[in-house]
């Protein structure tokens, strides 16, 4: 049996993930966006992957709503991005029906499709997450391409000035959850490959 844990499943989540997250942050096209110096055509890519993505992960998510009642509390369609990601990427008259899924994509949505509620909210959680770093990329993104605010990158800023009550509420509800301990073994391995898929795909697209 595993042992039961006695700190929070979002303490877990944070310290079982930190190593991936250093390598993310420092890829090449992290780095880009950070600086603002990506240019539209990888950026679009950028957008074009996480919408693959994220319609995927809220699809399996309206499905998780329905099978467990335990992620109610979470309040998750309110957090949703693909609607975001199609904002933004109808400012490059995007044709969404031509994106095709690169390696890091497909196997993450493979990943997606296949997860169980607490494996699908180990990699919810790597994204909801990521909205913490990425207001500061939408923020120099916005100056680098001279916006006058974040508006035009809802992906990267979708909740302005809510977003750390919003991320200090997800962190609550997700430990309030009586998850058990196989659940959060499940959960913080879900997070290390979702990371890793990220960091490959970062790669890809910024190869591309
Ligand atoms: C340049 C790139 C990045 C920067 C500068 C950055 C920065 C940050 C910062 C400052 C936080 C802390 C928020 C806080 O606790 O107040 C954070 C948290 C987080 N970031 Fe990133 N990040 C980057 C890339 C990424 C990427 C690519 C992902 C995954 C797709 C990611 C996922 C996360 C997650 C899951 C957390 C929450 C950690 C926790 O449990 O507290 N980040 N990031």
């Amino acid at each position: 049996m595993t042992p039961q844990n006695t700190e929070g499943v979002m303490a877990r989540l944070k310290a079982g993930t930190a190593a991936q997250h250093a390598v993310a942050e420092s890829k090449p096209l992290e780095a880009a966006l950070v600086e603002g110096s990506i240019g539209q055509a990888q950026y679009q890519k950028y957008l074009s992957q996480r919408w693959l993505i994220h319609r995927e992960l809220e699809t399996a998510t309206d499905r998780a709503l329905t099978a467990d009642a335990r992620l109610a509390s979470l309040n998750l369609p309110s957090l949703y991005q693909t609607k975001n990601l199609e904002d933004d990427l109808a400012q490059f008259q995007t044709d969404r029906k031509l994106i095709q899924p690169l390696p890091g994509a497909t196997q993450l949505i493979q990943e997606i499709q296949k997860a169980a509620p607490a494996v699908l909210m180990g990699i919810y959680y790597v994204f909801e997450g990521s909205k913490n770093g990425a207001r500061f990329i939408a923020k120099a993104m916005a100056k680098a391409w001279g916006k006058g605010d974040t508006t035009g990158f809802r992906y990267l800023d979708p909740h302005g000035e809510a977003q750390r009550g919003l991320w200090m509420k997800f962190r609550s509800d997700m430990d309030a959850i009586p998850w058990t301990a196989t659940e959060q073994d499940q959960m913080v391995k879900a997070a290390q490959t979702t990371f890793d898929a990220i960091s490959s795909l970062d790669d890809t697209i910024h190869a591309g």
